[in-house]
């Protein structure tokens, strides 16, 4: 397992879909029912309310994240990274593409749900400014609940003032 990497994140191309797909399947979707199938990704590469970003690191694909955006809001569907390729600030630097994106388009807030018993993925979140802001009883599949978090881009002052 790599001690150090380098990464670059870019746009996924649709030909990434299935790598996503599949890393979404053994590493979220792990005893759920699978529902982001190839299909599914390559729809959110190609439409234009969701952003699908990827990491590489040595020519692998190492992680990704797919976010979709309202007017002043924006989703975390889903991130995961290889776990070849973990705790070496992947998900961090997804985490801050997403974010600064958000800042640069005006979004207020970033939303997103999380198991409650992943903690590992709580806590980087929560190193990133995401607040615990309450729990989705079973949101997965009635199976388990999630953790919803939320990281705020502006104050609800100035959320408030925004033109309507
Ligand atoms: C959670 C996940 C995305 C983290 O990815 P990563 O690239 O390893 O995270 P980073 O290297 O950016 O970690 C940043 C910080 O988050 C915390 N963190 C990350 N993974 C952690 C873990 N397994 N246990 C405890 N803390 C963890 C640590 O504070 C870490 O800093 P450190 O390594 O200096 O201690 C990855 O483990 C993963 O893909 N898990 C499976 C899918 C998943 O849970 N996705 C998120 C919910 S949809």
């Amino acid at each position: 397992m790599p001690k150090t990497t380098s990464s670059v994140i870019r746009l996924a191309k649709t030909r990434d879909a299935t790598t996503i797909a599949e890393l979404s399947r053994s590493q979220i979707e792990n005893e759920l029912p699978w529902r982001w199938k190839p299909a599914r990704v390559q729809h959110h590469i190609r439409t234009t309310d969701s952003t699908v970003i990827v990491s590489e690191s040595e020519n692998v694909l190492s992680g990704f994240a797919i976010t979709s955006f309202a007017d002043t809001t924006a989703h975390i569907n889903l991130l995961a990274v290889n776990p070849m390729f973990r705790r070496l600030g992947i998900a961090t630097s997804l985490i801050r593409w997403i974010t600064l994106s958000c800042q640069v388009a005006g979004i207020g807030c970033i939303r997103l749900e999380v198991r409650v018993n992943n903690t590992g993925a709580i806590e980087c979140y929560a190193n990133l400014g995401f607040q615990m802001v309450g729990v989705r009883k079973g949101y997965y599949e009635g199976r388990e609940d999630a953790q919803l978090m939320t990281l705020m881009l502006i104050s609800s002052d100035m959320e408030a003032r925004r033109p309507k």
